[in-house]
Parts: C-alpha cells; sequence; structure tokens
C-alpha cells in the first residue's frame, strides 16, 4: 500500500519569532514530524522568551539554531547552511517586528539573516502570521506585509478570533494542523491552476417522516479526499454534501444536503461554470413517494405500513446532459463484476471517465483501489490511502483536461 506521509523527504527551517503562539509552534514541529518531514528550528532571541529551546530541540530531535556566531559550524556561515539545505523556511510565529525586518531586507540575527540569504529560486519564505488585530490592522504592517508578498513570501493565514490579550480579530496564528496542511498544499503541482472543481459526497438521505428515512453506507470520505486534492492542485472548488461527519478541507466551499432532490437542486445551478464534476455521492436511487407529516406510529393491530417508492433524478446524467457541460467524472461501487458494470455504466451515463470500486467493502475505510474507465480502456489505481488516491485521480483528470 503506498502510503508514503505527504511531506516524506522534505526539509523544513521552522523559525520562531516572538509571539505567545509559539505555544503552537511545539505542536507544529510534532505535525510536520507526522507528516514526514524533517525539521530544523531557529529561534530568535525573543522567541525563547516565550519557549525554551529545550522543548523544541527535544520535539524536532535537532538542536535548536539562535546564532548566527554558532562556532560549531565548521564555515561559521549557519545562515548559508541552514537556507542551502531547507525546501523551505516556514516563519511560524512571523512577529509583526519579524515581518517589518523581512520587508525592509534586514539581517541582525539568524533567522533574519537567513531569510535574507536563501536561493529565492528555491527555497521558498512562508510565513504564518501572529499579532494582536490591532497590529494586523496596522498601517505599517499593512505596508510590510504587502512588500514580502511582493518580494516573494506566501502567508499561511492569520485567522480571525479570540486572541491571548483577550480581544478578538484577524491576527490569530493558524492552528498548527492548519498551519501543516498549508504547507502540505504549498508542494503539490498546480495541475488544475485557475479551473473550478464541483464534487458530490456522501450518501443522501430520503426521508419517510419526520424522523425516519433511507440512507446508504457512504461514508464520504473519497468525495472529500479529491475536494481536498483538487484544492491543493489549486482549483476553486465546491463540495456538495450529504450528511456526513468530515471537516470540510481547507479553502473548499461546502454546501450540505440531505435528500436527492436537495443535492440535485443544488449542483444543476453550479454545474455550466464549472470545468470538472466529480459524482462520488452514493445517491439514493428512490424515494418515498410521500413524507408523512408526522412521526409514524406502532398502534397494535395495524398493518406494517408499506411505502411506495420514487424515482430521484439522476444528477450525474442531469449534468452530462448540459450543453456547457464540464468535463463529467463517475463514480460506480459495485458488488461484482466491476469491469463489466462500470464499462457499461460509463456509456449509459455518457461520462468521458467512469471510477469503479468495489463496495461496499471499501465504505467508510480509509483505504480504496480503484478502476479507471475510459474510450481508451481501464486502468487500475492499486491500494493506497484515500487521499493519495485523489491526487493520482486529480492528475489523472488534469491530464485529459489538457490532451
Ligand atoms: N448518481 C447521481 N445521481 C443519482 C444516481 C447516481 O449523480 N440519482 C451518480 C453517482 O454519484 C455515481 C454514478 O452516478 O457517480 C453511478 O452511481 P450508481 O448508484 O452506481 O449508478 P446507478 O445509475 O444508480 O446504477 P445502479 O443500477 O448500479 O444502482
Amino acid at each position: 500500500m503506498s502510503t508514503l506521509p505527504s511531506l516524506a523527504g522534505r526539509h523544513i527551517v521552522l523559525g520562531l519569532s516572538g509571539g505567545i503562539a509559539c505555544y503552537k509552534s511545539a505542536e507544529l514541529v510534532r505535525e510536520l514530524g507526522r507528516a514526514g518531514a524533517t525539521v530544523q528550528v531557529v529561534m530568535t532571541e525573543a522567541a525563547q522568551a516565550f519557549i525554551t529551546p529545550v522543548t523544541m530541540q527535544a520535539l524536532s530531535g535537532r538542536p535548536v539554531a539562535t546564532s548566527q556566531w554558532d562556532a560549531r559550524e565548521p564555515n561559521n556561515m549557519a545562515h548559508i547552511n541552514l537556507s542551502r539545505e531547507a525546501d523551505a523556511i516556514l516563519v511560524a510565529p512571523a512577529s509583526a517586528d519579524f515581518i517589518a525586518k523581512l520587508a525592509q531586507g534586514r539581517a541582525d540575527e539568524l533567522l533574519s539573516l537567513l531569510c535574507l540569504a536563501r536561493p529565492l529560486e528555491r527555497c521558498p519564505l512562508l510565513l504564518a502570521p501572529a499579532m494582536n488585530r490591532e497590529m494586523w490592522a496596522h498601517p505599517a504592517t499593512r505596508r510590510n506585509v504587502a512588500q514580502v508578498v511582493a518580494d516573494g513570501a506566501t502567508l499561511f493565514g492569520p485567522d480571525a478570533g479570540d486572541q491571548a490579550c483577550g480581544e478578538t480579530g484577524d491576527g490569530r496564528m493558524l492552528e498548527a494542523e492548519d498551519i501543516r496542511d498549508e504547507l502540505i498544499a504549498f508542494f503539490q503541482p498546480k495541475l488544475l491552476a485557475g479551473r473550478k472543481v464541483l464534487i458530490t459526497a456522501g450518501p443522501t438521505f430520503e426521508a419517510i417522516d419526520p424522523v425516519r428515512g433511507i440512507t446508504n453506507l457512504s461514508s464520504g470520505k473519497m468525495g472529500f479526499a479529491i475536494a481536498r486534492a483538487a484544492q491543493e492542485a489549486g482549483a476553486e472548488v465546491t463540495l456538495v454534501a450529504g450528511p456526513v461527519h468530515l471537516p470540510t478541507p481547507r479553502h473548499v466551499r461546502r454546501i450540505d444536503v440531505q435528500s436527492a432532490q436537495q443535492m440535485h437542486d443544488a449542483v444543476l445551478p453550479l454545474a455550466p461554470a464549472q470545468q470538472v464534476f466529480v459524482a462520488t455521492a452514493a445517491v439514493a436511487d428512490w424515494r418515498p413517494a410521500s413524507l408523512a407529516e408526522h412521526k409514524i406510529k406502532k398502534e397494535s393491530g395495524r398493518s406494517v405500513p408499506a411505502f411506495e417508492l420514487t424515482e430521484n433524478p439522476d444528477i450525474l446524467a442531469a449534468v452530462a446532459r448540459l450543453p456547457q457541460r464540464p468535463y463529467c467524472v463517475g463514480f460506480a461501487a459495485e458488488s461484482g463484476d466491476l469491469v463489466k458494470h462500470a464499462r457499461e455504466k460509463r456509456i449509459r451515463k455518457n461520462v468521458p471517465l467512469l471510477v469503479g470500486n468495489l463496495g461496499p467493502a471499501t465504505f467508510g475505510r480509509d483505504d480504496n483501489t480503484l478502476l479507471l474507465v475510459d474510450e481508451q480502456g481501464e486502468r487500475e489505481i492499486a491500494t493506497a490511502d484515500k487521499l493519495s488516491l485523489a491526487r493520482t485521480l486529480v492528475r489523472e483528470i488534469a491530464n485529459r483536461l489538457t490532451s
């Protein structure tokens, strides 16, 4: 199973400047390590007032660099050595003062020095700002942030919310997992830059009465993974989700629905403006023909209720029929004879690409095996975790858009 963590092989210089958000950087080191990165921590003097190098060394497994005069470096050029090894320099927290120094190209301590000394073309500078909302909103900070971005830095956040000072507003550093996910996304190739992608995911719920309904075991994990992978690849992603309890991937617009009809009504108006439509939802084929206004009671002597069912709209087929249709990708969860069913379904739904998998064994699981069926034939994507599969699928879709 190919489950290489997303940051495997990446070496990150994690810089801490002074700010209360330094406490989150301890967790960030662990998150980056879990995602497969090696991390070299560099701390300014102000950062050491908030958290000690002892903590950061223990968590990163490497001595923390704190001085440009470190005689342990054979050439005594820590700023050159550190910035040449790094796949990226991530400064979290990036304080208002530190951003001001970067804007001016000052280099009077190790962290600002190595940011200035980094090879611009191969060592990106990523900043996770953290400061009080008044500092973030101050014209001097606005000016400095615009300057560092113009000079090539990328911002992660900040968020809005409660601040350590008791105030509420913009300037809060992202949480450790969010910074990790921003970093993972940063390294993904931007194969869908400028494209709009619409995805359906999860089951639908077809109400029988106010407390009961017909649904299925789809977890929505595959659709959510595709939404994340498409967003990482630079697409503007809208995710129409049936009832599932999954967190929304960062920067993805999510529309929650319950029934097939609601999913249809959310998707159809959006579809013509999209370049890609991926239908992963396990849409109920039928719904009760009528909805009981009140809960159906079990009264003694009364016969078992019988339901008449009526057919739901086929969302994928409806999108595929649009005159201005996006590139449509269907999914098929089958219980056997996958190749045959997937081929037939691709033709029947009139879509260029159909992705088959064997359900219900895959429902709710974190890994899967996919079969891609297009006009040329079939290709298997070997068993992997759903995010890896989603990234492979995004690559396959991007190739088909350009070819
Ligand atoms: N789909 C859809 N709307 C529906 C039913 C299915 O958009 N009302 C989409 C699914 O999201 C999936 C594809 O169509 O991408 C195939 O779904 P599936 O349920 O396997 O297809 P059916 O046409 O219902 O075929 P089957 O007879 O196997 O149930």
